[in-house]
Order: C-alpha cells, then structure tokens, then sequence
C-alpha cells in the first residue's frame, strides 16, 4: 500500500517538475525577449548566450517538490514567513537560487545595485585613519568593466540547486525562520548576505572596496544559530545556519595559543598550531593591503555547551567532552594530531573563542583550481626545495606557464609580501576560480599560521621578492602609503581590528612587526 501510494507521489511530482520546467524555460526566454526590443538599458552586461545546464545536471527528484513549491510562489508575489515556516531551511537557498534564475535579467542590475550601495555608504569617519586610506586615491582605482565571463556567477544560468547539500539541510528543519524575513520587495537587499557575497565574485577580487555587504556577513558569522558541528584533523568545523551549504564551511580554530605566546623556535612551520587570531588579523590585513583576496573572517564567542556538544551529531566528539578540575567544558575531538586530554580545548568556563570564515561557492557551483606555490617549501626536515638552492630559480618560473604570461607572477609577490607581512610560511598551495583561467586573482586561503613570531621576521619567505625583483605597481604604491607615519599599518590593522567581537585580535609587538617587515619589503625589491 505505501508503495503504491509513494509512486503514484513519484509520478505526481514528476509531471509537475515537467510542467514547472517549461514554465521556466518560458518565462526565462520572455524577458529576453523584451530586453532585445529595449535598446535604452544602459547595462553593461551582456546577457549570457551560455546554454542552459539544467540537462546536465539532472534534477535531484527528492527535492523537486520542495522547488516547486518555491517556484509557485512566484516572484513578485507575496512570500509570506508563512510559507517559510513549513519550507525547511534549505527553502533559502533555494528560494534564492530561484528568485537569481528568474530575475537573471535583473541580477545584471543587481550587481550595479550592489556597487552603487558601496558607493553611497563609504562616508569617511572623522578622525578615522582607516577611512582616510580607503578615501586615497590609491584606493579608488575602479576595475574594468565586467561582462559576464568576469563574474563568477551568471545568474541565470549558472547557479543549480545542490542536492547533496539540501540532504544535510534536513537534519535542520527546524527553526531559522527569523533568521530569514523577506520582504514584500524583493531586492537584492533581501537576498542573504552570503549570496550576495557570492554573486560579488568577479575575475579581479572577492568582495569590493566598502561593501557593506562584507560587514553584514561580518556580524552574521558573528550572530547566526550554529546549526551542525563537524571535525575534520583537529578543525572542529561550524555551520551556521543560512551559511549552510558549503565545502569548507565556518571552521572553529582551535585556540591552543594565547595572544602573547609566541611559536616555540623547535617548532616547525608545518607543526605550527593554526590561531584564530591570525585567521582573523589575515583577513583585516589583506584587506588594508587592498588585495580583497581572503574570504570575510570574523571572531566568535562560542558556548561550547550550548553550541558544539549539544548541536554536534557526531557521537565520537560528544563523548569527548568532559569537565576539567578547574571547572571548564572541554573536549579534545577525535583528530589525528593533539587528541588526548592534555591537548584538549577548554573553554573558560564554557566559552571559547573561534574564528568563522564565510564559505566559498559550493564546487558544484563555481570549482577551483589548486596551484603549487613555486615557492614552496620542501616539507622535509632534511631535504631542501629547489629555491633554496638555486638563485636563477625565478628565471625558470619566468618561463613556465601561467606565470610566464599576465599577471600571476605578479599575484605571487603579492601574496609574498602579504605572508611575509604575517610571517606565515606555510603557504604551499593556492587557489584560483576554474572559471577565469588564468587570468585571474589568487585567492589567500588557510591564513591560520601567521603572527606566530613577532621577535623574527622570517626573511626566506620573502625569497619571491628578491629572486625576481618584481612587484605590482600599485602594490608598490600602497606599500609605500602604508610606511607613512600618517597611514602607517600597525595603526591601520589596529583601527580595523577592534571592530572584531574577539578584540584585541593582535598584540602589540605583533603590530610593530608588521611595520618592521613593510620596511624590509620595500628594500627587498628596492635594493
Ligand atoms: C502582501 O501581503 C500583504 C499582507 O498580507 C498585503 O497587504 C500586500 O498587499 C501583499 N502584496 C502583494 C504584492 O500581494
Ligand atoms: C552556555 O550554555 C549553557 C547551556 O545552555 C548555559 O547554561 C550557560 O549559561 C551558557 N554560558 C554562557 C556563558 O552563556
Ligand atoms: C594556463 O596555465 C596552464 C599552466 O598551468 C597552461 O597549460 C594553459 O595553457 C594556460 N592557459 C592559457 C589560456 O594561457
């Protein structure tokens, strides 16, 4: 009998999948349409002559239903927090995918909406040196216009719904609905912020100058209801709610190092602990260097009772969790490296401190090439990486595609001068989006192993510099802001990093030695 009635459902939604599909495929064709008679539009988009990839991906039948539902609710319709109630949270994201799709046209308009709102919401703050910097004209250069093969997501085409994704979500069906409130109109401003942190992604940077998008993605890594706790190699891994669907979702550093400890000099640099903090200041930094290459990171009180051991479904990491004799909630998970109770992380008494990054695109939206660091380091106790031993080697990278061509190798001293600046050796890999080849940003990903020595400026790492002799005029240009007394970094990354709930982020021997190392920088290339 069930099975009976479970088919009859399978074939009921399957026809209205069919149905819903050529409506789609409708009412995606009519605002084309228009838009072709409309030769008034000052747009600089083009819509995307992309084919549609619904083929190829395949619907994922079990969540049929739950699109349908969404599509019903039409756009321009009311959507009531009513019908969210009973929509689990994967609605969101899908809701939002949905309103993308259908407003593909709009969504070229929505990116002009974002970037004007940038513009509007950048007043200076007096007295502010921070605002100052971002008022100099160095910080005001504007990108070249960009058409759909520079953004990452062409919204009527290229965003699908994750199947695999939703299947998590439904452990949370639950709750969330406050966390959502759409209005009667739906703008961009209704869209959540992750998304539209996503849809900022374009060939040339993460985010844009001033988007005020960034800080309320800020404050939700900061406020959103943690959802489901994960661990992978001694990273206990986070979900918030709306930040759900992710492939390298809000991680909760370890905190295993105060502020004022300093790397132990046996350490080495793949040995070192990954500090929150420095996940935190890296990405404040990066931003201040005007790279806009590290997704948004913010620090985050953590009720590791209320938070981890009674959200985790992770049996194995519930039963770590014990009460240590000074009356701390701790656990120590069940990783490959520090896991005993010594190693545990304690929470004071039951509070501990993390650093929440926001997701990338899933990889099933936008993939991502991983590249060797030429620059690598052996990873050997003994053995040493080819750079060390030859001083032509830049020569030879010179050569090798991609970075004998545009501006990659440009990109590198960029993030050269950025790890040297944090101290960070650790930076074997890095990574771009698949969908601009070569010419492209490198994203600053896993920043976890800076500011672990303010007493020793780790000359090796700026290698990259001396070898090739190169650096970006404009990064040149910055850097030489940034050296200014009236500028000057230390007070920079010190205005920026108090707006962070887990502040001071950074001592202050740590900032000194940044103004230390922007010096040696500039002479490193200078000569
Ligand atoms: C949306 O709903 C509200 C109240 O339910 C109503 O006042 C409003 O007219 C509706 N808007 C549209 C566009 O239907
Ligand atoms: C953490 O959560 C537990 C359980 O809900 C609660 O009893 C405790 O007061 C919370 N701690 C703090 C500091 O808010
Ligand atoms: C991109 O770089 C790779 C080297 O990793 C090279 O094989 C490829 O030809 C380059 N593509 C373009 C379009 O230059």
């Amino acid at each position: 009998m069930k099975m009976i009635l479970l088919r009859k459902f399978r074939v009921l939604i399957l026809m209205v999948f069919l149905i819903a599909c050529s409506m789609h495929i409708m009412i995606d064709l009519l605002p084309k349409l228009e838009r072709h008679g409309n030769s008034g539009c000052s747009c600089s988009h083009t819509p995307s002559e992309e084919p549609q990839s619904w083929g190829k991906q395949g619907w994922p039948n079990k969540h049929t239903l739950r699109i349908l539902q969404d599509f019903s609710n039409e756009p321009s319709s009311n959507v009531s927090s009513h019908s969210l109630e009973r929509i689990p949270a994967t609605g969101d994201k899908t809701q939002a995918l949905r309103r993308l799709e259908h407003y593909g046209q709009r969504g070229d308009k929505k990116r002009q909406f974002i970037q004007d709102a940038t513009l509007a919401k950048s007043i200076p703050v007096k007295g502010s040196r921070l605002s100052a910097l971002y008022e100099h004209p160095l910080y005001k250069r504007s990108l070249p216009p960009l058409t759909n093969e520079d953004t990452l997501f062409n919204v009527n085409t290229d965003i699908r719904f994750d199947p695999k994704a939703a299947e998590d979500q439904e452990w949370n069906t639950e709750g969330n609905v406050d966390e959502f409130s759409p209005t009667g109109e739906l703008t961009a401003d209704s869209y959540p912020n992750w998304l539209r942190f996503h849809i900022g992604i374009n060939r040339y940077e993460l985010y844009s100058r001033h988007n005020p998008v960034i800080d309320a993605l800020l404050k939700d890594l900061v406020t959103q209801r943690i959802t489901s706790v994960g661990e992978t190699v001694g990273v206990v891994k986070l979900t918030l709610s709306l930040l759900h669907i992710a492939d390298k979702p809000c991680s909760l550093c370890p905190c295993r190092q105060t502020r004022e400890q300093e790397t132990p000099p046996d350490f080495f640099y793949f040995s070192d602990f990954e500090r929150h903090n420095a996940e935190i200041a890296a990405f404040h930094l990066d931003r201040i260097l005007d790279f806009r290459r590290v997704p948004p990171v913010a620090g985050r009180l953590v009720n590791m009772t209320k938070e981890i051991r009674d959200v985790t479904r992770d049996k194995k990491l519930w039963r770590t969790f014990f009460i240590s004799p000074a009356n701390n909630v701790c656990f120590y998970g069940e990783c490959s490296y520090y896991c005993s109770t010594e190693h545990a992380l304690c929470g004071k008494p039951d509070q501990i401190e993390g650093s929440l990054a926001a997701f990338l695109p899933d990889l099933a939206l936008a993939k991502r090439k991983t590249w060797r660091n030429p620059w690598r380091r052996s990873y050997h106790k003994r053995k040493k990486a080819e750079w060390e031993v030859d001083p032509d080697y830049c020569e030879e990278v010179k050569q090798t595609p991609p970075y004998d061509s545009g501006t990659r190798l440009l990109d590198i001293m960029d993030m050269t001068v950025f790890d040297f600046l944090m101290g960070n050796m650790d930076r074997h890999h890095y990574e771009t989006f698949e969908k601009f080849g070569n010419e492209t940003f490198i994203i600053h990903l896993d920043n976890g192993r800076g500011f672990g020595k303010h007493s020793h400026d780790e000359m090796s790492i700026l290698v990259p510099l001396t070898q090739c002799c190169r650096v970006r005029k404009s990064t040149h240009l910055r850097l030489q802001l940034l050296a200014k007394e009236e500028y000057k970094l230390s007070t920079l990354m010190a205005e920026s990093l108090v707006r962070d709930r887990l502040s001071p982020i950074l001592i202050q021997p740590h900032l000194k030695a940044m103004d230390r190392r922007l010096r040696q920088v500039s002479a490193s290339y200078l000569f």
